[in-house]
């Protein structure tokens, strides 16, 4: 029996020339389906179907691009019927996500693929140390990848990568040119807005300065682009995740009670405005005493938040343990994936990729806007 994996797999094959990016990743698999029983649908419907939105239409690759798929799955799948519908709505993915029916106001460009916000119902759970290693984790994959912090009252990304007192430059464009370091493209309001003055600002300049400073800034082509949430699901959260077209949201959250609690309302809030949740991290899960390198301590309890996620229907994104080199490294500005030789970047780098599945996944499920017609059957 084939899987919509094993589909995804197979056109992960399919390469456009002028990005060298696989078309799964470039996200133009969409609304892909496969019927339960092949045998019963032989002479009806094509057994596997999906729509190929192409963000851009003018590419070369478009014009060959249906043919392409259909001999691939074909040669891979004698037999089975395919359908490929193709949509090219002109514009990057993400403008064709609408929430409570309107259309997505300025995004950040139509460069960006994916955008993900990292969010948590409680403070200080670990959201700016989970967005910094994950972005940085990404890029190392190969991604391209902004990092945005959207933290006003509290950024913590200019101290974690080092750049406490950098000014990103603005272009001829009068666009915001990201800093970059690691090979991660970096923003803060915590660059530009000066937090003390910020603590007096109320909602409504938060979430205007937000739309500005995202749609405001040249992120030029990125896979994703990662949102690192102020803490709470209040009217601020709830405005930002409304303010750019979301393809998803990362809760993080310890294993604690009260943390379970706010990370419950966090999925919530997403619910609310349709975004779908890729899953939750476990931050703080356990702690491995370097000289016991075999115990795990379970000091804010034991596997809350994985239970959380199961309870909630939502995936689980794995453990990241509490471990010294994670915070020290945050403090001394070099997030700890870039050490390879520390446990924690080897767990981070594995929810990183299973991350990237998540987006996929989601992407090529998700409903496209509009549908054409078929090349084969
Ligand atoms: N797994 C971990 N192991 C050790 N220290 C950690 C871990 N995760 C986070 N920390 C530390 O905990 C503190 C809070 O983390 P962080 O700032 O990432 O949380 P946050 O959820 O973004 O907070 P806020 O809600 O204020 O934005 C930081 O000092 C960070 O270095
Ligand atoms: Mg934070």
């Amino acid at each position: 029996m084939i899987t919509l994996q094993d589909l995804l797999s197979t056109l992960k094959q399919v390469i456009e020339p002028s990005s060298g990016r696989d078309i799964v990743r470039l996200g133009w698999i969409r609304d892909l389906k496969m019927k339960e029983s092949p045998a019963e649908s032989a002479n009806s419907d094509a057994q596997m179907s999906f729509t190929l939105l192409l963000s851009d239409p003018t590419l070369s690759f478009a014009r060959s691009v249906k043919k392409v798929c259909a001999d691939l799955l074909a040669e891979t799948y004698p037999g089975v019927q395919i359908r490929i519908e193709q949509d090219s709505p002109m514009i990057g993915l993400g403008d064709d996500f609408r929430i409570d029916g309107k259309p997505a106001e300025r995004g950040p460009g139509e460069g960006v693929t994916n955008i993900i916000a990292i969010a948590s119902g409680k403070g200080g759970v670990g959201k700016s140390t989970v967005a910094s290693n994950l972005a940085v984790a990404l890029a190392a994959e190969g991604y391209q990848v902004g990092l945005a912090d959207v933290d006003i009252y509290g950024p913590s990304i200019p101290t974690m990568f080092g750049l406490e007192s950098a000014k990103p430059r603005v272009s001829p464009e009068r666009k915001i040119i990201p800093l970059e370091k690691y090979g991660v493209k970096l923003l803060s309001m915590g660059f530009l807005v000066d937090p003390d003055k910020a603590v007096i600002w109320r909602g409504p300049m938060v979430t205007s300065a937000v739309k500005q400073f995202l749609s405001d800034t040249e992120w030029g082509d990125l896979d994703y682009l990662l949102l690192d949430l102020p803490p709470g699901t209040g009217d601020i959260q709830l405005t930002i995740v409304q303010t750019v077209p979301l393809n998803g949201a990362v809760i993080v959250s310890t294993p604690q009670r009260v943390a379970l609690a706010d990370a419950r309302k966090g999925v919530g809030m997403f619910d609310q405005v349709s975004v779908p949740v890729l899953g939750v991290i476990e931050n703080m899960a356990y702690f491995t005493p370097p000289e016991l390198p075999d115990k795990k301590y379970y000091l804010f309890g034991k596997g809350g938040a994985r239970a959380l996620a199961q309870d909630l229907n939502v995936h689980f994104l794995g453990e990241i343990p509490l471990e010294e080199s994670i915070r020290t490294n945050a403090d001394e500005g070099t997030p700890v994936v870039t050490d390879p030789s520390q446990n924690a970047s080897k767990i981070f780098k594995s929810v990183a990729r299973d991350l990237v599945t998540q987006v996929e996944w989601r992407n090529a499920v998700r409903p496209a806007t509009k549908v054409i017609d078929m090349v084969r059957g």
